[in-house]
């Protein structure tokens, strides 16, 4: 609903101009009309053209207010910023400038003789043409305003920008004042030739054309990314109303390379993973040419218990940009985390680095690097990340793990060759025995979200994110939409007949028989799935009723800009991007709120390592259903959720778009605590672009 009113305020904000320039122009030609005749023809049409401006303009005056309806929230900038800048003016010409024309055509005549001069001078009126001008002005800036939207507090920019065409309309207003006075005492020039009037119009864009290019070349420049920055150099510290620190200056600020796992003991898990260049091969038969761990890709399944110390190898053998480990989902310490530029510097060529963390929490998890992770992720270096109950009985459930992911055209940013579950993208056919319990792990290592189906049984979401949810109901036939890096656990007992299980009702499929045999059914997706109110209640640590101790915004937008010396379509977190967006400072213990609102025209999965958020509410309503804890959220156009964590993980973590080509141009940002600080840095100058 949200998305349709955007894509019409777009477009209408963009023919505004148009419409209100042509008017302009014919406007602005009134007075040079070589005769009577000649001025009312062009009086009619200027009339027209007018009634047709003052239509469009309606028209986005009611997307605008219709979008208002919906959710204040959304056409907040639009109504206090966008408006502004031209309603007024439209009301003007609607008032007075149109009757004039509209007096001014019935008065001409069809003389085919010489204009009167104080015919001419009625139509060089100020108060017929300015207001026309100042409205086509104000709809030109409207429709930036349409792509840029400004921020809030937005009374500084309307008074500004309202300000600046008061003035604007002011000293037009004098001038056209004094241009009829002398057309009426027959003192002024005679309007120039068409040829002088080219020159002048070509003349003015060549001005424009020269001042936008100026300012496209500054603003380019000035995106420009340092060649080496610190997070703590962040300028744009957001204390979320609670009382602030001394950030990472003064006596017992501690290192993020300090907040390790246990540094000593035998593990109980030891896995060395190679990242190496190696080429996969799909069940299709297409190759990609792909970065792997251990020469696979996804890499290999890690299985560990919950409590056990695990400690993996990181060898990088020629990932020439070098690489990390980052351990999605799973609440490690601060300096086992593995983003580059921030927790660890990117392992060279030839070089290695060692992780080692207890697995606390049972559920289903994926690592992968975060270095360059737009790219490397895209090419193959992860993997899933399972971590078992402690009393987890191995024979009792036949566990799938489904790894879906997309793999690139080479080293194309956009698009994907083909989408598989694991390396399977056509059909997984597999044998389960009828009567046996199945747990599927889905992993979506994708940037976008996924919709999945399940056909064939009845079945349970009984995970998200890895967490287990409380007493999941049967579903028979809802879809799922599975958040960019984000997990679903499905439960279901083996039926006699086939399940399937398949993904964007044309990708791969997993299907599961007595025999390992049967042809793929047809499967229509049903409603998706919805988790706010899934499941039973059940206790939980805090909840929207908790005394918060620090409230954050998370405003998603979108805006034409620039990121790193690029022109792009940036999207942004509360309208910057990185490294320009907030920095949320917590203290150890706190308990935070986050408030997540999506105003720009696409998917965002939000993802803040280190934590588990809990949801409190989705679009306003209190979440019912089974406690819903995830680490990535999928925040689709127009959604709003509030979201609360616990402050127990010192560090510096990494708070972020998964969609990894948003994170790449900018939509990233930090949350750090209060007393810890990071050594490590990002930029060309150095080994790091975690993004
Ligand atoms: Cu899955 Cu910051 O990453
Ligand atoms: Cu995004």
């Amino acid at each position: 609903m949200l998305t349709g009113f955007y894509w019409i305020d777009i477009s209408i904000a963009v023919l505004l101009p148009i419409v209100w320039g042509i008017a302009a122009l014919l406007g602005g030609h009134l007075p040079a009309a070589r005769t009577a005749h000649r001025l009312r023809f062009t009086a009619w049409a200027t009339l027209l053209v007018l009634v047709v401006a003052q239509l469009f303009g309606l028209v986005r005056l009611g997307t605008i207010l219709g979008t208002w309806a919906i959710d204040p929230d959304f056409a907040e900038d639009r109504l206090f910023v966008g408006l502004p800048v031209f309603l007024p003016a439209a009301l003007i010409t609607l008032v007075w400038s149109m009757p004039l024309i509209w007096r001014l055509a019935r008065a001409a005549g069809a003389s085919r003789a010489s204009l009167d001069a104080s015919i001419r001078s009625e139509a060089a009126a100020p108060g017929l043409i300015v207001p026309i001008q100042m409205t086509t002005l104000g709809t030109v800036i409207a429709a930036w305003l349409a792509f840029s939207p400004p921020s809030p507090p937005y009374l500084d920019t309307t008074v500004t920008l309202v300000a600046v065409l008061v003035v604007l309309a002011t000293v037009r207003w004098v001038w056209q004042g004094r241009r009829a006075l002398s057309l009426r005492e027959g003192t002024a020039r005679p309007s120039p030739r068409l040829a002088v009037r080219l020159i002048r119009a070509t003349s003015i864009a060549v001005v424009l054309v020269l001042a936008f290019g100026g300012w496209f070349v500054w603003s380019m420049e000035a995106s420009r990314l340092p060649d080496r920055m610190s997070m703590m150099a962040a300028h744009n510290v957001d204390w979320g109303g609670g009382p602030a620190g001394a950030h990472n200056h003064g006596p017992g600020v501690i290192s993020v390379t300090e907040l390790t796992g246990p540094r000593t003991g035998e593990p109980d898990h030891r896995f060395t993973l190679t990242a190496k260049q190696a080429t996969v091969e799909l069940s299709s038969g297409t190759t990609i040419a792909a970065w792997t761990f251990n020469g696979r890709a996804p890499g290999p399944e890690l299985r560990v218990r919950q409590g056990d110390l695990v400690e993996v190898i990181l060898i990088n053998e020629d990932i020439e940009d070098g690489v990390s480990i980052h351990w999605h989902g799973v609440d490690v310490p601060n300096a086992e985390d593995g983003v580059a530029g921030v927790t660890q510097d990117a392992v060279q060529p030839g070089q290695t680095h060692t992780y080692r963390f207890v697995a606390e929490d049972a559920g289903t998890y994926w690592y992968h690097s975060h270095q360059q992770s737009s790219k490397q992720v895209k090419k193959g270096l992860f993997g899933a990340l399972i971590v078992r109950p402690k009393g987890y009985e191995e024979s009792a459930v036949e566990e799938i793990t489904v790894v879906a992911h997309g793999w690139p055209d080479g080293d194309r940013q956009f698009g994907s060759i083909a989408t598989s579950f694991g390396t399977v993208d056509s059909v997984d056919r597999r044998a389960v025995v009828p009567g046996t319990k199945v747990r599927l792990r889905l992993i979506n290592s994708d940037s976008t979200p996924m919709q999945l189906a399940l056909a064939g049984t009845t079945f349970q979401v009984a995970a998200i994110d890895g967490t287990d949810l409380n007493h999941p109901s049967d579903l028979d036939g809802e879809s799922l939409k599975l958040a960019g890096g984000g997990r679903y656990d499905l439960t279901f007992t083996m039926p006699e007949t086939l399940v399937a299980l398949s993904r964007d009702g044309d990708g791969p499929t997993l299907l599961l028989s007595r025999d390992g045999n049967g042809d793929v059914p047809d499967i229509d997706a049903g409603p998706t799935f919805n988790p706010s109110d899934y499941g039973s209640p059940a206790e939980t640590p805090f909840d929207a009723g908790s005394e918060f101790d620090r409230a954050f915004e998370m405003r998603l937008g979108n805006r034409i800009g620039f990121y790193d010396g690029q022109p792009n379509l940036l999207f942004t977190i509360n309208g910057e991007v990185f490294p320009d967006t907030p920095m949320f400072m917590v203290r150890e213990g706190d308990l935070v709120k986050v408030t997540i609102v999506n105003h720009s025209s696409m998917d965002h999965p939000m993802h803040l390592h280190g934590h588990h958020l809990l949801v409190l509410s989705r679009n306003g309503d209190e979440v019912t259903g089974s406690p819903w804890w995830i680490d990535t959220l999928n925040v689709a156009p127009g959604e709003r959720y509030e979201l609360a964590f616990h402050a127990d993980n010192p560090g510096v973590w990494m708070d972020h778009c998964h969609n990894l080509d948003h994170a790449a141009i900018g939509m990233t940002m930090h949350l750090a605590y209060d007393g810890v600080t990071t050594p490590f840095e990002v930029g060309h100058d150095t080994p790091n672009q975690p993004e």
